[in-house]
């Protein structure tokens, strides 16, 4: 087996229903009905030529406890069906933490993450955060549906305080 990582700022409509589906199915339809934020920088996997991971990255400076926080949004992480199991989550996770480490400089990389993966994520040393967090949506500021979840990218302690994303969430 021989992956390929390269990295993208567009997807092809047909890359983006081999990963997603039609209408980002892939993610269940369990979620809540949010307005999302793209990712600006992507990463894609082939196996052999073939497209079988995916994750977003962009930049964005939060507010933790009323001070700014630069943050790399890790976001739309998915294998295809086909291809679970076999860490190419994990390798696109690892791809995405270097660029938002040695590219971005950013001091954590944050997502927001299902209930129901938020053991995936526990188990590859990212913490939820337990403070209140707020996000950015046409109607307004709300508090995020989701958990929200970092990774610390050099050894700094997340701080206290509410998160404000000040953006859509990614
Ligand atoms: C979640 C997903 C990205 C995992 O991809 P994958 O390539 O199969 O994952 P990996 O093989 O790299 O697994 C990494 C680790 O997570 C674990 N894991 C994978 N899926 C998991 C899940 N649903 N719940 C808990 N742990 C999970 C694996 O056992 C592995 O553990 P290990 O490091 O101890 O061996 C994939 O199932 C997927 O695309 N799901 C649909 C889209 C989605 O929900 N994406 C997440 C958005 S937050």
């Amino acid at each position: 087996m021989s992956i390929q990582v390269r990295r993208t700022r567009r997807l092809s409509r047909l890359q983006n229903v081999q990963l997603f589906g039609e209408g980002y199915t892939v993610f269940g339809i369990d979620g809540p009905n949010l307005r999302w934020r793209p990712p600006r920088w992507r990463f894609l996997a082939f196996e052999d030529g073939k497209l079988v991971a995916h994750a977003g990255v962009l930049r964005q400076t939060i507010g933790v406890g009323g001070n700014p926080l630069r943050v790399a949004g890790f976001a739309g992480l998915v294998t295809v069906a086909a291809a679970r199991g076999r860490g190419l989550a994990r390798l696109m996770q690892d791809v995405a933490a270097d660029f938002s480490d040695r590219r971005l400089k950013a001091d954590f990389m944050a997502a927001f993450c299902r209930e129901r993966l938020l053991p995936f994520y526990l188990g590859r040393r990212w913490t939820e955060v337990t403070s209140p967090a707020f996000i950015e949506q046409p109607s307004g500021t709300i508090a995020s549906p989701l958990p929200v979840v970092y990774f610390p990218l050099r050894s700094m302690t997340w701080p206290s305080g509410t998160v404000e994303i000040r953006s859509l969430p990614w």
